[in-house]
């Protein structure tokens, strides 16, 4: 197998440690390089069983820093950059939109613009080289509930790679907008670029300030689980692994400058998701069946809450082969377990202790 350089970035989040994960354990010959901030979101816990494998290396360092990033590229001759990182939060990114369009859309072009810097200063230029740019469904916009009584798919209409974009929240503006710098990119410096929307991921390791984590994190400490609205919003979800062996197929045998849109064909109204996160949950702890369903309490709905997203990847199937591996029951039953079986990592975080995992690994730096 070829050496390749590959610069992931936001590999200390959810999907970013499993794709980290997956590129460490899977290829042995290439040098990964974990490029991380550290944000609030980011956590070096998620990557233990691999911090200390020979072809990993973990480089602290915001994206916006234009000058780290050029001396990054430079020195482990980066071929391949898996460009995560972001502020991912929608409820987050309402009260403080600012932080998304620093880090989601400058700190993007700033890294666009220093991937170009460099490859365009090799002899061989942009050949072998590949900007892959992970982003969101929610580009799209929302979608029409016009099933509401008939069940999944809660609509006639999917977002395809050509549904026109129109993003509502500050999230989904700031994404947008950095996902057209990256076609720029191509379109303009011929930099071979690949960008794919996924839709809402769920397992291990998400931070808990999410649907499916939060909850289950209130479901164990008996508080309550505040849902937004009638709890009637439709979100598709897959399973995050599911998510980082996409990423993983798509960097080697993606085509440039294509789009690829990542979904489960996996609907769910938010309420039937809470109530099978307790009908699990319970069962998982031992409580008698119903036992948190008390804990639902609705309460004002999020600011331009989108109704309903939902992914037609039928591109990524028919060109590419993948499908989703997991049935949701499935995928949920191991997600609720693994924060059964780890409360210790979800309560290092609600207790900001979750910090001292870095001072300890690499001083206090920060
Ligand atoms: P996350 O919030 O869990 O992790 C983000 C990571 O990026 C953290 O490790 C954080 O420290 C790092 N980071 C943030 N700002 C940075 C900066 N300026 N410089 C360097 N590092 C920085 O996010 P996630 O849920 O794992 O999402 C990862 C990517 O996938 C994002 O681009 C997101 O838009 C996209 N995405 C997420 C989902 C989802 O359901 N979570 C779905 C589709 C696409
Ligand atoms: P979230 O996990 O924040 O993902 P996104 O906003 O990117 O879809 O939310 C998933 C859905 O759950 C969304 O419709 C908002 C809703 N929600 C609640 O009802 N209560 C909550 O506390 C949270 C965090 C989300």
């Amino acid at each position: 197998m070829a050496e390749r350089s590959i610069l992931i970035t936001g590999g200390a989040g959810f999907i970013g440690s499993h794709v980290v994960r997956r590129f460490v354990n899977r290829y042995p010959g290439y040098n990964i390089i974990n490029f991380d901030k550290l944000t609030y979101a980011g956590n070096l816990e998620n990557l233990r069983d691999v911090e200390k494998a020979p072809n990993y290396r973990f480089v602290h360092a915001d994206i916006c820093d234009a000058e780290t990033v050029a001396h990054t590229l430079r020195e482990h001759k980066v071929d391949g950059i898996i460009h995560l990182a972001a502020e991912s939060h929608v409820d987050r990114s309402i009260r403080d939109p600012f932080a998304f369009a620093r880090t989601n859309v400058l700190g993007t072009l700033t890294l666009l613009q220093e991937a170009r810097n460099y490859w365009e200063s090799l002899p061989e230029g942009y050949e072998g080289k590949l900007f892959y740019h992970i982003s969101t469904d929610e580009v799209y916009g929302a979608l029409q509930l016009d099933r509401p009584d008939g069940g999944a798919p809660y609509g006639s209409e999917f977002f395809t790679e050509e549904t026109p974009y129109a993003p509502h929240s500050p999230y989904s503006a700031s994404k947008a907008s950095s996902d057209h710098f990256v076609r720029a990119f191509h379109d303009t410096y011929g930099m071979p670029v690949i960008v794919t929307n996924c839709s809402n991921n769920y397992g291990p390791y998400q931070f808990p300030e999410k649907l499916i984590p939060l909850f289950i994190s209130n479901i164990r400490h008996g508080k309550k689980l505040p849902v937004y609205g009638e709890g009637l919003n439709v979100r598709d979800w897959l399973y995050v692994e599911d998510h980082a062996r996409a990423i993983d197929l798509i960097f080697h045998r993606g085509r440039v400058a294509r789009t690829y849109n990542i979904g489960g064909f996996n609907e769910w109204k938010n309420i039937d998701i809470v109530k099978a996160l307790i009908r699990v949950t319970d069962r998982l702890l031992g409580n008698p069946e119903g036992h948190s369903l008390p804990l639902i309490t609705y309460i004002e709905d999020r600011k331009g809450h989108d109704l309903r997203y939902a992914i037609d990847s039928s591109r990524l199937k028919e060109e590419l082969g993948w499908e989703p591996s997991l049935q949701f029951e499935e995928g949920l039953e191991k997600t609720v377990r693994w924060y059964l079986d780890n409360p210790e990592w979800s309560d290092r975080i609600t207790s900001g202790e979750y910090r001292d995992y870095y001072r300890r690994m690499y001083g206090d730096r920060e």
